[in-house]
């Protein structure tokens, strides 16, 4: 086994959108394990939005110290153990950061359970992970989605909006994404079986919402948030709900988008909810067993994107702002056992 451990570590905090520049790649020394620790060789990095966050400012969980490995989600294999729970051998999937060796006490950390059609299994840092979690707990706990309702999701092309909007058409809703660009607007519809998909970057969002669904939107989850969260507000129906997922438009800025339209739940009787994935710990499993089934059946379809090599990880990230990734943005490091 490798004595070395390169690691992406954060020298700054990004002032807007992350840079190449807030990080630095380092060889540094891998720590000795303490009583009931293991070690873990990292095999697949994920990329989430919320890693910019985590960079910035205390959130829901600490910020990331200066000085620290970029913390994000990975599945590994545990190749060193003092803990009788995480054996050598065992695949693991937890936060342990752009490294190729991390020390894990086992907090927040779950074994992958393998599924054999399903293999690599890198589903565990999509489906099963905190998109797939995210789109199943948002659509049926805070929307509670019924058949027949109109449904509008954003990001729709993206990893929590694109199994968010196939969890509803299998429930029955009508479902329309908004999406970046022609390609992943055709890819919902003719790939994911999406009713329609508006292009914000070439179509009026608002006309276009009005003409699909000229009686209003019953349900709409929020990724993106600002100008179309509050356009959205105006067209919402008595007891709609919004699904506060997450407000990627304004993750650069130091302010979030002023809304002025959030008087229409008043007179709508509407409700606006947000939600933090890990909230739900306790019932992934309720998630898993279900997005398993689908899954398995050739009802929910992921996209995903393989790069290879630690060192492209913050071009990796960067893709999240500009629009560039097409899927989850997976990251392999070392092969797979
Ligand atoms: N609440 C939770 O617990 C939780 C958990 C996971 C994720 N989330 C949130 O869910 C959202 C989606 O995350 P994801 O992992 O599925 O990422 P993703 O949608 O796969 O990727 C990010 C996408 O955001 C869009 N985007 C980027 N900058 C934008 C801007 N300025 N305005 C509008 N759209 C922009 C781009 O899509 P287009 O090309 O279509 O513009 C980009 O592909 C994020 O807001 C994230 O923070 C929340």
């Amino acid at each position: 086994m490798s004595e070395e451990n390169r690691a992406w570590l954060l020298i700054s905090r990004p002032e807007s959108y992350f840079s190449k520049d807030n990080v630095k790649f380092e060889t540094i020394p891998l720590p000795e394990l303490s009583k009931g620790g293991f070690l873990v060789r990292n095999i697949w990095i994920s990329f989430d939005p919320t890693q910019l966050n985590w960079m910035k400012r205390d959130t829901y969980i600490e910020k990331i110290e200066i000085g620290d490995p970029v913390r994000s989600i990975n599945v590994g294999q545990v190749v060193k153990s003092n803990n009788s729970k995480f054996k050598v051998g065992d695949i693991v999937t937890g936060m342990f950061g752009w490294q190729d060796y991390s020390i894990s006490d086992g907090s927040y950390v779950d074994h992958v359970i393998p599924i054999p059609s399903l293999n690599p299994p890198w589903y565990s840092l999509s489906l099963f992970g905190i998109t797939g979690m995210s789109a199943y707990f948002g659509v049926k706990d805070i929307g509670r989605v019924k058949e027949g309702e109109r449904f509008v999701v954003s990001s729709a092309a993206g990893s929590v909006g694109s199994i968010a909007g196939q969890i509803c058409k299998i429930i029955g809703a009508r479902v329309v994404g908004i999406a970046g660009g022609q390609e992943k607007c055709k890819w919902v519809i003719n790939e994911l079986g999406f009713d329609d998909c508006i292009d914000y970057q070439s179509e009026n969002v608002s006309q276009r919402l009005s003409e699909i669904f000229p009686e209003g939107i019953d349900v709409y989850f929020d990724n993106v948030g600002g100008e179309i969260l509050d356009n959205i507000l105006t067209k919402i129906r008595m007891k709609g709900r919004i699904i506060l997922s997450g407000a990627i438009s304004s993750y650069g800025s130091q302010n979030f988008y002023p809304l002025r339209n959030y008087r229409f739940l008043t007179t709508r009787r509407a409700r606006m909810e947000g939600f933090i994935v890990t909230d739900y710990y306790e019932r992934f499993g309720e998630a898993y067993k279900q997005l398993r089934a689908w899954v398995t059946d050739g009802r929910i379809r992921q996209k995903e994107q393989l790069f290879r090599g630690l060192e492209r990880a913050p071009d990796i990230f960067m893709n999240l702002f500009t629009g560039k990734n097409f899927g989850k943005q997976i990251l392999q490091i070392t092969d797979y056992p």
